[in-house]
């Protein structure tokens, strides 16, 4: 069976869906690989690479896929794909884009819907991404922060830590905080859920929070933050009003799963900060934490406040994060692989399976990927 590579085509997407490392291994499960030419140039993965793991390089899309049974990409491929492939990415599906798979035969799995068990956890390209996305966030926000984050004690006088507070203690989050911290920031967080407080804590920062009965219960079965009353988020906005007017580098990762994100950062508590303050909003793709941010760009604010709205972070480190991500992908393949077959076998009563499967033999079968009745 052949599995195919493609070159990512959506504007500032650098990563890859395969490595020379997990080609390799593909092909030691009987996969014969095809790589679209230049797929991983972006991410630092020359042809030559591919070639020396075993991959035979294709001229286009069209060549890769020529008789592929498995698709690999990061986001969606606008190629039309071969009848009864298996598909596999971040496909960021809704009803519509499911129902064409359906219609082409494509067997679509949207690695993104995975649910967040144990047992999933090596094949979680949330997390994998999202923990690259918290580092380099911290290290955009340290390089556009013009002081500096540890404190200096210099013969010219002391230059003092930088504030650093994190918004959102997800997979993100956590890291941002870590990062933070690695670079001598005095850093405090802050979260909705409950459990997200003794994390905080562990890593060293201070948590500054508004806790109440109703953030008691603000976590899904899935691990996931609710989305909060308007009394709540008013209530957390004041305690962070006072808080944010201190702070030199402010990192949003706050996300409230298949929303927008929240807004936490108003105008006028960017206004309350000194000139030279940097607002880092990772949440900036699913529209910001920030008022202010727009999506893909960086806002400097009449008081002198940097906002960086850059998309796709995890992408702004794109060998560390193809490397994981195809991982990602090889452990599914993996763990649902028929051996004797020498092809994927994704059991329908599978958990995980029934969580990335959007469509199955022509059929939609995704729960949430139903045509609205
Ligand atoms: P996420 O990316 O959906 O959200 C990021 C963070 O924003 C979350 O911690 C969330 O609580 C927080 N947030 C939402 N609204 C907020 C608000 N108003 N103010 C402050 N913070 C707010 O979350 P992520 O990083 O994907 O993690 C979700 C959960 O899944 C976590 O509990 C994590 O530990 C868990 N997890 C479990 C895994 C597994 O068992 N396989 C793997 C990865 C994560």
């Amino acid at each position: 069976m052949r599995v195919a590579v493609l070159k990512e085509r959506r504007s500032g997407e650098t990563r890859v869906a395969a490595t020379p490392e997990t080609v390799k291994k593909y092909i030691g499960m009987g996969l014969d690989v095809a790589v679209e030419a230049g797929a991983g140039l972006a991410s630092g993965f020359v042809e030559a690479a591919y070639a020396e793991a075993g991959a035979s390089i294709a001229a286009d899309a069209a060549a890769a896929l020529e008789g592929a049974g498995i698709v690999l990409a990061v986001r969606a491929p606008e190629a039309e794909l071969p009848r009864g492939a298996l598909l596999i990415g971040t496909l960021g599906a809704d009803a519509a884009a499911a129902a064409a798979y359906a219609a082409a035969g494509v067997d679509a799995c949207s690695m993104e819907l995975l649910p967040r068990i144990t047992r999933a956890q090596s094949m979680d390209v949330l997390s994998s991404q999202a923990n690259l996305a918290g580092y380099r966030a911290v290290i955009e926000g340290a390089a556009a922060y013009d002081r500096g984050f540890p404190m200096m004690m210099t013969a010219a006088g002391t230059v003092p830590a930088a504030n650093v507070f994190v918004m959102g203690a997800g997979v993100a989050g956590l890291q941002a905080i870590a990062t933070a911290r690695r670079l001598g920031g005095r850093v405090s967080a802050t979260d909705v859920r409950p459990a997200a407080k003794e994390e905080i804590k562990s890593l060293g920062a201070t948590f500054v929070g508004y806790e109440d009965e109703e953030s008691k219960a603000a976590q899904t079965a899935g691990g996931y933050a609710k989305q909060l009353s308007a009394a709540f988020y008013a209530k957390q906005a004041e305690v962070v009003a006072a808080h944010i007017a201190k702070q030199d580098v402010v990192v949003c990762t706050a996300l409230v799963q298949g929303r927008r994100a929240p807004t936490l950062v108003t105008a006028a508590m960017v206004e309350s900060m000194k000139p030279g303050s940097v607002i880092v909003d990772i949440a900036a793709d699913a529209g910001g934490n920030c008022a202010l941010t727009q999506p893909g760009e960086m806002v400097v604010t009449a008081n002198g406040v940097k906002v960086l709205g850059f998309t796709n972070w995890p992408g702004r480190r794109p060998a560390a994060a193809s490397a994981l991500y195809a991982r990602n992908l090889l452990t599914f393949l993996s763990t649902f692989w028929d051996k004797e077959a020498k092809a994927p076998k994704l059991p329908e009563d599978d958990e995980i399976v029934k969580g990335v499967a959007l469509t199955r033999g022509g059929a939609v079968v995704h729960p949430l990927m139903q045509p609205a009745s």
